[in-house]
């Protein structure tokens, strides 16, 4: 049984994908944004799952009395992660209302940490405590508590959660902090953020990168800010002062007909437009080559029709090295695909 987290409110697009994916698939709703389900995760054909905004492997459900009694549940479970291979926890409330729990994971923590550091050290020198993306080698244990004594416990054993990295994210409950920068152009600018670490890359200095619906320019503005060059398009300007700025070099027209002369290393888009028309433009750019990275939003609007995701899942993967498609936690009513084109040149606009 694995369980499956999503937006609260969001169950039945879970159950929907889960359902295009795994004929027949069967899930349950154990708690608000929590789902039980029996398909079968295969490692040799993990599935992309847009709407899962994490996974708990093979989970089960658990009850502990105490904070000691947690710690013991936790520290029966990391016998079985394989000796001197990085490994990490997750300790997660998923009850009552926003900071509820935190304080009790805190403590559980501790007396985990502290059963380690007792009996089981070599465990401690392996403990990861990092969100970077998964190595092959990176066993993963997840504790969700959806009430203060009962939960569901899941011990990922490597190379499986990043095998699975496509539904298994290395944030607890799959969620990041919406960032804020107030001398942004506007809160789009999170969005790059979050989807930089999701596909654990940063745009970096002397990258060129071509931004399609710039306006006002957040995404150019992280761009720039990390001295990185930046084509950027758009029917509106930018913000007076990226305009201004040398490393920006704008295009005033239809994000759709723009062609670089030559490729680049990231693709940025946040173009307002009908999914099929962002899901053709990143299959395009990706296909002909004409850059080494991208991070597209697909936009929906109200009754939306998601199952027009589905063919970014079966076209992308076997072209790129990496491939994430996602919601984001900075913004709800789109979803981002994102990746790292396989065996690409390393190229630079001339
Ligand atoms: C959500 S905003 C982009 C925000 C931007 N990423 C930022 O960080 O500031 C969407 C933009 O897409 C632009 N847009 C929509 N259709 C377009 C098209 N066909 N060609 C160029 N720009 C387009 C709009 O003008 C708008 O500025």
């Amino acid at each position: 049984m694995h369980l499956l987290l999503t937006e609260p409110g969001d169950e039945s697009l879970l159950t929907d994908e889960l359902k295009r994916m795994f004929v027949g698939a069967e899930t349950e709703i154990v708690a608000p944004g929590l789902l039980r389900t029996a398909v079968t995760l295969q490692a040799s054909a993990p599935p992309v799952l847009a709407f899962a905004r994490q996974t708990l492997p093979d989970a089960h459900a658990v009850s502990a009395a105490s904070i000691r009694e947690w710690g013991e549940r936790l520290f029966e479970v990391t016998s079985r992660l394989p000796e001197g291979q990085p490994w990490r926890l997750h300790l997660a409330p998923h009850y009552g209302g926003e900071g509820a729990g935190e304080n009790r994971m805190r403590f559980i923590h501790e007396a985990f940490r502290e059963l380690l550091r007792k009996k089981r050290r070599y465990l401690l020198r392996a403990w990861e405590e990092s969100e970077v993306p998964f190595r092959e080698s990176t066993s993963l244990v997840q504790l969700l508590l959806t009430a203060p004594d009962a939960g569901f416990l899941s011990v990922s054993i490597a190379p499986h959660p990043w095998q699975l990295r496509h539904c298994v994210w290395p944030f607890p409950k799959g969620e990041l902090p919406v960032a804020s920068d107030k001398s942004a152009p506007s809160r789009a600018f999170a969005k790059l953020l979050e989807a930089e670490q999701r596909l654990g890359l940063r745009i970096a200095a002397d990258e060129t990168c071509v931004d399609l619906g710039a306006c006002p320019g957040s995404w150019t503005y992280v761009a720039v800010n990390r001295g990185a060059r930046v084509i950027a398009v758009d029917r509106s300007s930018l913000r007076e002062d990226l305009m201004a700025n040398p490393l920006v070099s704008f295009q005033q027209g239809d994000a759709f007909k723009f062609v670089p002369e030559a490729p680049v290393d990231w693709l940025l888009c946040d173009v307002i437009a009908a999914p099929e028309r962002s899901i053709g433009l990143v299959l395009d750019w990706v296909q002909e080559r004409r850059c080494r990275r991208f991070i597209v939003t697909i936009k929906f609007k109200g009754q939306a029709d998601y199952a027009k995701l589905e063919p970014l899942k079966h076209t992308l993967p076997p072209l790129c090295k990496e491939f994430f498609l996602t919601r984001l936690c900075a913004n709800k009513n789109e979803a981002c695909v994102m990746g790292t084109l396989l065996d690409s040149p390393s190229p630079r606009l001339t």
